[in-house]
Parts: structure tokens; C-alpha cells; sequence
């Protein structure tokens, strides 16, 4: 038997690869997967291999990661209660895909995933799977097993030869406060999540210096910087004039927008599993291109388009927070929102600003902003007086309603 299972070079993933030979007498592939996240590939696979797994493998999946779910998330305008760029909600279906393409590989029996039974990981990771190979047995430890804490994990890793990295090692809680990153995070190149400690307390201001990516927008330069960002159909393409990958461009706005202090969302978000919580999410280059593609369609979408897109967005929004990325409602809204894109094409300039995005100008071939009918000034265009008819049946409603009003009153 063959388990192929999520491995991300943690506690608590490393734990599960003798777990999961105990219990169920497999042999474990352990799979990483390479969204960007700054980590030590090779270190990782040697610490799953002392683990005790058969096979260690990463699958660099960056390009694709930002080209085929963040760039399809940002062109249908999808921010989560208003807030959340979602960078770890895209992101699970991809790490599910790829589990499922190293199960094929290596003819396994069943996935396993150490997300625990209280969060949304566990369900974007399953319908995933569900969706993608629907025979599949999904092992989900932390909803069995009965180690509770980082404690019992500990034991359970010093007992079963599991290599522990100082940062696993137990921590008095003088320990816990002197460090400065305490919280459970989520971390690729679209976004960083801070979750837990503290910040469990709405209460509480996050930390002006828990930030691993941008930087407090205190410690900003005092001083604007612009950036130019080039689009072709609802995409980036370029960045101050310079043609990029996804890969390269969303690392070069990352710098930009860290550097001044940009993309910091601290949220009460509500779970699909029925709790809310609270989050610190870290998303430089998200919260410039979000900002700069919404300019881009301020002009390039005529009104009823723009208006249904903003609806549109909120059911989108939901289902990839949900973990229905390969659902067809996700892809029938994608469809709209590619065809929706197709005009949605030229620059925006963005002035950063110590933690601010501020718009510097936006122009596009496809612009519906027409100066000629826009002005105050004089035009033979626009007929002021056809207003007046427009007006009269606009409001016969209003009209007709407020004369029964009159009727009845008498
Ligand atoms: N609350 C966010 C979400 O549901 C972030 C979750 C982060 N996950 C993690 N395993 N730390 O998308
Ligand atoms: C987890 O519970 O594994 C992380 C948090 C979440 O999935 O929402």
C-alpha cells in the first residue's frame, strides 16, 4: 500500500510519515509542492527521508500557481468578504491537483493532508481530490489521531526517530514571547497568512514588526514611489514598461509594495466550517494589481458589465474561499469573467505611498471614457434636452406610485 502525502517540512507533516506507517503499514511518498514559498527544498526532502518516507519530491508549480489560479482569481475581480486576496484558498486546489498527479504516478491508494478538522484547508484539499479522482481514500490524521498538542507531537516524533529543528523544540512561554513569528502561517508568493497567538483576539493590534514580507508602513520610505503596470486582456504582463512572466512580475511587485509598506489585510474572516477568525494576511503584489486592474475596468467596462461583475465577484469569491475552484459554477464565472477581460487592456500608473495605493493616471485603447461627451464645457454632441424625456420615463414609476399615494390619502 501507498500513501502519498502533503508534505510541507513541518512538525506536524514530518510526524505523520510514521504515523501513517503504523497504523496503516504503507509506505509514504511525501510530496511538496514549490508555490514560491522561501524554503529549503533539498533540506526537506532529507527530513522526510529520516521520517521515514520512501520517496520525497517537490513539484515546482510557480508558474502555473500565478498564470492559471492567481491571474484567473484577479481577472474575476475575487476578493473575499471584501478583503481577503484568497492566496491560500487558490492555492490548495493546486497543491490537491498535484497530490493527486504524484497518486497516479506512483499508483497510490490514498492521499493524506495535515490540515486540521477545524479549518477550511481540510475541505479545499478533499472536494479537490473528490473532484479529480473520485476513488481516492483521503487520510486526514488530525481528525483520528489522538495527539492533541505540540507536546504529544514532540513525544510522538522523539519516539519514532522524526529529526526535530530547534524552531519544533518546546518553548517556555517567556520563550514564546521573546520570539517574534509565534503564529500559524501559510506562506507562497502570492501571499503570507498569520494566524493564531494573539491575533486569536480581535481585540489585539497585530505586531508592528510580525512582518516577514512588506515592512510597517512607519518604517516605509517618506517618499512616493511609482509604478507602471501594463495589462492585455485583464492580465499583467509588464511592469514599468518591462515584459515579465508571472513568476518574475509578481516577484518584482512584491519587492516594490513591501518596500513601501503596501498589502497588509488584517480581517475577521467567517469559515466555511462555522466559526470566524482572525487573520493577518501579507500580500504586496496582490494589493497592487488588484487595485490597478479595478482602474483598468473603471474604463474599459461599460456600466451594466461592471456592475454585474461586482455580483459576480462575490459569488466567485465564495466558492474558491469554499474550495469549489473545480466546481462548474467556479468555471462557467470564470468564462464570464475572461470574456469580460478581453477589452480590459492598456497601463496604470499607481503612486505607493507608506502603506498606500493611490491611483497616477490610467489610459487604454479600449477606453469607453469619452472626453468629447463628458465635458462641462461646451459640445455638439450630447443633446441636453433629450434629458428631460429620459428623466420623465426613468421616473414613471416614481410618478405613477406617488399619485395613488395621493389618491388613497384623500
Ligand atoms: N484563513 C485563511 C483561509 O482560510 C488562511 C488559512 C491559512 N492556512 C494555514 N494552514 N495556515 O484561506
Ligand atoms: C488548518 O486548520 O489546517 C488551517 C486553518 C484553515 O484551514 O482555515
Amino acid at each position: 500500500k501507498k500513501v502519498v502525502l502533503a508534505y510541507s517540512g513541518g512538525l506536524d507533516t514530518s510526524v505523520i510519515i510514521p504515523w501513517l506507517k503504523e497504523n496503516y503499514g504503507c509506505e509514504v511518498i511525501a510530496c511538496t509542492v514549490n508555490l514560491g514559498q522561501p524554503e529549503d527544498f533539498d533540506a526537506i526532502h532529507e527530513k522526510a527521508l529520516k521520517s521515514g518516507a520512501s520517496v520525497a519530491e517537490t513539484l515546482d508549480v510557480r508558474k502555473e500557481f500565478i498564470e492559471e489560479y492567481a491571474y484567473n482569481v484577479l481577472k474575476a475581480d475575487g476578493i473575499y468578504e471584501g478583503k481577503y486576496l484568497l492566496g491560500t484558498s487558490f492555492a490548495r486546489p493546486l497543491i490537491g491537483k498535484c497530490l493527486v498527479d504524484m497518486a497516479k504516478k506512483y499508483g497510490a491508494d490514498a492521499i493524506c493532508h495535515g490540515a486540521t478538522g477545524k479549518g477550511n484547508d481540510q475541505v479545499r484539499f478533499e472536494l479537490t481530490i473528490k473532484a479529480l479522482a473520485p476513488h481516492m481514500k483521503i487520510i486526514a490524521p488530525w481528525r483520528i489521531w489522538d495527539m492533541k498538542s505540540r507536546e504529544d507531537e514532540m513525544k510522538y516524533a522523539e519516539e519514532h526517530g522524526v529529526p526535530i529543528d530547534k524552531y519544533d523544540e518546546k518553548q517556555s512561554e517567556e520563550e514564546k514571547a521573546a520570539q517574534k513569528y509565534p503564529y500559524s502561517m501559510d506562506w507562497n508568493m502570492w501571499h503570507l497568512s498569520h494566524e493564531g497567538d494573539d491575533l486569536e483576539n480581535p481585540a489585539n493590534a497585530p505586531h508592528k514588526d510580525m512582518y516577514l514580507v512588506t515592512c510597517d508602513p512607519e518604517d516605509a520610505p517618506d517618499k512616493p514611489e511609482f509604478v507602471s503596470i501594463d495589462f492585455e486582456a485583464g492580465v499583467p504582463v509588464a511592469v514599468n514598461g518591462k515584459k515579465m512572466d508571472g513568476v518574475e512580475l509578481v516577484n518584482t511587485l512584491n519587492a516594490i509594495g513591501a518596500k513601501n509598506g503596501v498589502g497588509i489585510n488584517d480581517l475577521v474572516e467567517n469559515r466555511l466550517v462555522g466559526m470566524k477568525s482572525r487573520g493577518v494576511y501579507e500580500n504586496p503584489c496582490g494589493s497592487i494589481l488588484f487595485y490597478a486592474h479595478t482602474e483598468l475596468e473603471r474604463l474599459c467596462l461599460d456600466r451594466a458589465t461592471f456592475h454585474f461583475k461586482e455580483v459576480a465577484a462575490v459569488k466567485y469569491s465564495e466558492l474558491v474561499y469554499d474550495g469549489m475552484w473545480f466546481a462548474p459554477l467556479r468555471e462557467a464565472l470564470q468564462a464570464f469573467a475572461d470574456k469580460t477581460s478581453e477589452t480590459v487592456t492598456g497601463t496604470v500608473k499607481l503612486r505607493l505611498y507608506k502603506g498606500n495605493i493611490m491611483s497616477a493616471g490610467a489610459t487604454s485603447p479600449y477606453s469607453l471614457y469619452n472626453e468629447e461627451f463628458v465635458t462641462f464645457g461646451e459640445d455638439d454632441v450630447y443633446n441636453q434636452a433629450d434629458a428631460e424625456g429620459f428623466i420623465n420615463l426613468f421616473g414613471l414609476p416614481l410618478t405613477i406610485r406617488a399619485l395613488m399615494k395621493e389618491k388613497n390619502e384623500k
